[in-house]
């Protein structure tokens, strides 16, 4: 059996007082959820800390939704692995669209990021996903092949045992158009044969893969329902803890 997981990606949201809020009330409706999901919150940087400890008590894993291709030195504004883990969080979104799209990331710099998450103890949750036009081109396929051959094929296979992937479809986050429960089963299944070409067929399906793009309550179950399909990367519905569990509930 695959691990299951329901994970929030905040994004720039809530002060860091609304974040202990929102952690709260998730915390107080996580027994209401299946206890075989795994329930991880993406929260910015200013929110490790004071999310850190409600989050341990209910069992709840905390993520960092990024973090410096640098070790530690003259980097203004960057935030290290090693800061990030020091403060209990167990994973870190890495790759995300909008961090590739606004603020430059390759592969070259996600080879950098994904080892020293490593390096410092942090399981990377990595995104991958194709834009409209690359879809409408028929080219998603190959869009998502290479970004899992840049980055993930550069893993040692101890390293890959801890990958979590979100496939994210660039037009479907945010946007209210969600991809159907086919199309996600379809490149779902198509990530974990690219996966196994590398790290073999046992070792990708244990990976969870996660849909990402536009999941709430209401499709969640629909999504979930597919075989390749492990769990969520939630942005908007992350931000509401009753949207948030009632995906979870979706399994
Ligand atoms: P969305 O975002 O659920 O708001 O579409 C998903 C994501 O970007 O991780």
């Amino acid at each position: 059996m695959r691990r299951k997981i329901v994970a929030g990606n905040w994004k720039m949201n809530t002060t860091p007082a609304e974040g202990v809020e929102l952690l709260k009330g998730v915390a107080a409706l996580k027994s209401t959820a299946p206890s075989d999901v795994e329930l991880i919150v993406g929260v910015p940087f200013t929110h490790l800390c004071g999310v850190k400890d409600a989050a341990a008590a209910a069992g709840i894993a905390v993520s960092a939704q990024n973090c410096a291709d640098h070790e530690s030195g003259a980097y203004t504004g960057e935030v290290s692995a090693k800061m990030i883990a020091s403060l209990g969080a167990k994973y870190v979104i890495l790759g995300h669209s909008e961090r590739r799209e606004y603020y430059g990331e390759t592969s070259e710099t996600l080879n950098k990021k994904m080892a020293l998450a490593y390096a410092n103890g942090l399981a990377p949750i990595y995104c991958v996903g194709e834009k409209l036009d690359e879809r409408e081109a028929g080219k998603h396929f190959d869009v998502v092949r290479a970004q899992i051959e840049e980055v993930v094929f550069q893993l040692t296979p101890e390293q890959f045992g801890s990958l979590v992937i979100a496939y994210e479809p660039v037009w479907a986050i945010g946007t209210g158009k969600t991809a159907t429960a086919e199309q996600a089963q379809e490149i779902h299944a198509f990530i974990r044969g690219v996966l196994a070409e590398k790290f073999g067929a046992a070792a990708a399906d244990k990976t969870p893969i996660l849909y990402g793009g536009s999941c709430k309550p209401s499709n969640a179950a629909e999504i979930f329902s597919k075989a390749d399909v492990d769990g969520g990367l939630i942005g908007g519905a992350s931000l509401v803890a009753d949207d948030f569990i009632a995906i979870a509930k979706a399994f």
